[in-house]
């Protein structure tokens, strides 16, 4: 770890499963810049008096990442949240700014970047079905509604919640019943799913996604596996894949741009370098 330069971090509870600081410790290094990015744990009741920390300089850090648990208390305890961060309810990038702390979300930006990097044109349609209603999938919708889509599907296990999606991002999102998930995807031109269904004990439902569009393209919020099981299905039936990996890369980049002052690029060796470790736990 470096003695000197900008130091930042990542918060949460736990933080010991992050792979952000293998993502920032490949910059730092590749760029030459001294700094360090350091794993900083705060249970809930400790993460008030780390964002106070962060304010009056007490920390150290410049900035930081926020995870699980804290998301939502680190945009109730920023002083200034971006219009991203604020309308996403979440956020995941923190930095003290002239005694201030700032805030944004960076998942909206991974999420397009990623599929910007790996299938460009993907925005070029204007329907999408997305599969869930928690965090992410707040970060998923803005990103689709920036980008254009005017037709979002937007189906979860308790429709109540999509209905809340709804109301919040506007009359371009549509809750639909989950139990209508094979016929929300026909003629759509983007499957996204935003859930661990099919990972934990609940099997991901057959679908047939040869209904879809054509050029259509299928994402995954989750990389662990690379190819989970809607990735898969979609696979088998023609429609072009993009997995989660690269958004989790693509989300770091503003970040480290922030903390650090230089924009980092995303690039096979730093895929290579996190999809190893991936594949070794998964
Ligand atoms: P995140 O921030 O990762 O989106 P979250 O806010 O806990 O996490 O949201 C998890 C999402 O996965 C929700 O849409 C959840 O559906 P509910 O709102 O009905 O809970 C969905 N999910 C998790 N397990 C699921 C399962 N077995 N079947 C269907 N949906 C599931």
């Amino acid at each position: 770890m470096a003695e000197t330069g900008p130091r930042a971090f990542i918060t949460g509870h736990p933080v010991s499963h992050s792979r952000s600081p293998m993502i920032h410790g490949h910059w730092l290094q590749h760029y030459g810049i001294a700094g360090s990015y350091e794993r900083a744990p705060a249970t809930p009741e400790e993460f008030p008096a780390f964002v106070a920390a962060l304010r009056d300089g007490s920390s150290g850090f410049v900035g930081g990442n926020v995870t699980i648990p804290h998301k939502e208390a680190a945009f109730a305890l920023a002083d200034q949240v971006d219009e991203t961060g604020r309308l996403i309810g979440a956020v995941n990038t923190l930095w003290r700014d002239d005694g201030t702390v700032r805030a944004t979300n960076t998942d909206a930006y991974g999420f397009a970047a990623n599929l910007d990097a790996a299938s460009p044109g993907w925005d070029r349609g204007r329907s999408a079905t997305v599969l869930g209603a928690g965090g992410a999938s707040r970060a998923v919708l803005y990103a689709l509604i920036e980008r254009g889509f005017a037709e979002i599907r937007l189906l979860n296990r308790t429709h109540g919640r999509a209905r809340e999606l709804a109301d919040r991002f506007g009359s371009g999102v549509r809750p639909v019943p989950f139990a209508d998930l094979q016929a929300s995807l026909s003629g759509t031109d983007l499957f996204v799913n935003t859930t661990s269904l099919g990972m934990g004990d609940a099997p991901a439902p057959e679908i047939d996604f040869s209904v879809m569009a054509k050029g259509a393209v299928a994402t995954d919020i989750v990389y662990v596996p690379l190819e989970t099981p809607f990735l898969a299905m979609a696979r088998r039936a023609g429609v072009m894949i993009v997995d989660g990996l690269g958004m989790l890369l693509h989300q770091a980049v503003p970040g480290f741009e922030i903390w650090f002052g230089r924009r980092p690029a995303v690039t096979a060796e730093l895929r290579g370098l996190v999809e190893r470790d991936v594949m070794g736990k998964s």
